[in-house]
């Protein structure tokens, strides 16, 4: 299968690989999309938050978790006690997949495939090796594939501390798993969604 792997330079420097993102056609998602939307934040970082894919606000304006998700998480975040400026924010996909609505112009955002999720990962690990964080905060399933193989489940462990897979060494040495913030903002009992998510965000200052 096609990846990323081949457009990824060898550098750790953040402005390199966000460049080099930019011409990125490991797989088709580039075609349709306006732009690569790579990660932002400071880098090295404590805190990596993992999201799926830019969303059709984030495609416009080329950065991660600008739309009603990203004013939502910020929020989880401060009520956590989390340190903003310490998190660094991503996403497993860094093009907008979407279909277009019968009528009119409206983008509707698609699932990432498998196969996509894999192709785009060799950004991630670059990403995890210019940043250094200790945890990475998964945001849903396909954060949490990305990172942990198609077989973990977020409802399984959400809010646990675990482990992060021995091939990165130890950077991040945490992963915590929790729900996409797009997914509070479609539940039934908003508040409650939005509670359990800062509960599980919780856990974070005490790595940082
Ligand atoms: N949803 C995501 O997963 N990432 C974004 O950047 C925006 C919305
Ligand atoms: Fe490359 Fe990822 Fe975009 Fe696919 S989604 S073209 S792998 S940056």
């Amino acid at each position: 299968q096609r990846t990323a792997a081949e457009f990824v330079p060898d550098s750790r420097s953040l402005d390199r690989l966000r460049s080099a993102a930019l011409g990125c056609q490991g797989c088709d998602l580039y075609r349709d999309a306006t732009q690569t939307v790579f990660g932002d934040g400071p880098a090295p970082a404590k805190v990596m938050m993992l999201g799926e894919q830019p969303g059709d606000r984030e495609d416009v304006a080329g950065e991660p978790f600008v739309g009603p998700a990203g004013r939502l998480l910020d929020r989880a975040l401060e009520e956590a006690g989390v340190d903003r400026s310490q998190v660094y924010v991503t996403n497993a996909v860094k093009h907008f997949k979407f279909v277009r609505a019968e009528r009119g112009k409206q983008r509707i955002h698609k699932k990432p495939s498998r196969g996509e999720i894999v192709a785009c990962r060799p950004w991630l690990v670059a990403e995890l090796e210019a940043v250094q964080p200790s945890v990475v905060v998964l945001l849903g399933a396909t954060a949490a594939s990305s990172l942990m193989g198609p077989s973990f489940r977020v409802t399984a462990h959400r809010g646990e501390l675990l482990p992060a897979p021995e091939e990165f060494s130890g950077r991040p040495e945490r992963v915590l798993a929790t729900v996409h913030p797009s997914s509070v903002l479609r539940a039934p009992d908003r508040d409650e969604a939005f509670a359990a998510l800062v509960k599980d965000l919780r856990a974070v200052p005490d790595v940082m």
